[in-house]
């Protein structure tokens, strides 16, 4: 393996399970930036060869495979699976994870912003699956694992649009998980709170007082502090990894204890603050 060849590389944490992906291929939907990245060099440090498929990739770190793809376009995605199935020498893992955030109620956003978001979001996600199933069929140790959002499973303000496309891509990571299960494909998603990524630096950019709003942000985590990229994609790297061999249909929540923990008195944990009405996923 050369030093620019996929899965080279990177360097894995000490104490990390280097091996998990050898003689593994990945392909990663919005692979380019925040979550997706993140995810794509974890999994090339653990010995998996990685394509990020990315509206425009650009240069990607040594090691992983930029392919341009759009999930909003059947050829087009379709095209840049194949082409990482053929540098790659196969799909084992497919991460559906490129999204579009959308902000309101239901009376803010036009029809078509509803027909794009949905478009990207759910039927992206169909796209690519439906494109690498082929490959998935050929593998060990296949599994797709879905970047959903806890706006699937929790009322927050202003997402209706979002939430209805989470909440749609919880409900097909579990159709999926029980349509491929007889064929060995395992379907799996997580559920991240706010990440500190660049779609959420772009949104505390844009609001009116940028440090309160990130102050709110980490209030409403019981953790008292948004999720990182790194901790969504260990999340991501588990279910895909051979070692959850026996889980699939799973949701697995990594948002700092938001939906699941009721706590008394501490303002965290109450997802009302008008701070972050504009900012929070
Ligand atoms: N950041 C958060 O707070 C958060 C929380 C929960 C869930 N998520 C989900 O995580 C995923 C990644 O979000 P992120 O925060 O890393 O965002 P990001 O904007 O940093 O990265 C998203 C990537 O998806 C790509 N993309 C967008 N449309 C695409 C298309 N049509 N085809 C191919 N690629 C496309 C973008 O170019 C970008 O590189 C999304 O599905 C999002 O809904 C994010």
């Amino acid at each position: 393996m050369t030093p620019d060849s996929p899965g080279a590389g990177a360097s894995a944490g000490a104490g990390a399970p280097t091996g998990t992906f050898s003689g593994l291929a990945a392909v990663v939907t919005g692979g380019a930036s925040g979550i997706g990245l993140a995810t794509a060099t974890l999994l090339a440090a653990r010995g998996a060869r990685v394509a990020c498929v990315d509206l425009a990739p650009g240069p990607v770190p040594a090691g992983l495979l930029g392919l341009p793809g759009d999930v909003t376009s059947g050829p087009s995605i379709t095209a840049a699976v194949q082409a990482a199935a053929a540098a790659l020498d196969g799909i084992d893992v497919l991460v559906n994870n490129a999204g579009v955030g959308a902000l309101g109620t239901i009376e803010d956003n036009p029809e078509d912003e509803w027909r794009r978001v949905l478009d990207v979001n759910v039927v992206g996600l169909v796209r690519t699956s439906r494109a690498a199933l082929p490959f998935l069929r050929r593998s060990r140790h296949a599994a797709i694992v879905n970047t959903c959002s806890i706006a699937a499973t929790v009322g927050l303000p202003q997402r209706a649009l979002y939430g209805a496309s989470k909440g749609a891509v919880q409900a097909l990571t579990m159709a999926m998980a029980a349509d491929h299960v007889g064929e060995g494909i395992r379907v799996c998603c997580v559920n991240p709170a706010t990440v500190d990524t660049p779609w959420v630096r772009r949104l505390l950019a844009a609001a009116d007082d940028p440090e309160a709003e990130f102050r709110a942000l980490q209030a409403r985590q019981p953790t008292g502090r948004i999720v990182s990229p790194a901790e969504v994609a260990e999340a991501i790297a588990y279910l895909a990894s051979p070692l959850a061999g026996s889980t699939t249909g799973v949701a697995l929540a990594v948002d700092g204890g938001m939906d699941g923990l009721r706590l008394p008195g501490n303002g965290r944990g109450q997802p009302d603050d008008q701070h972050i009405r504009r900012t929070g996923s």
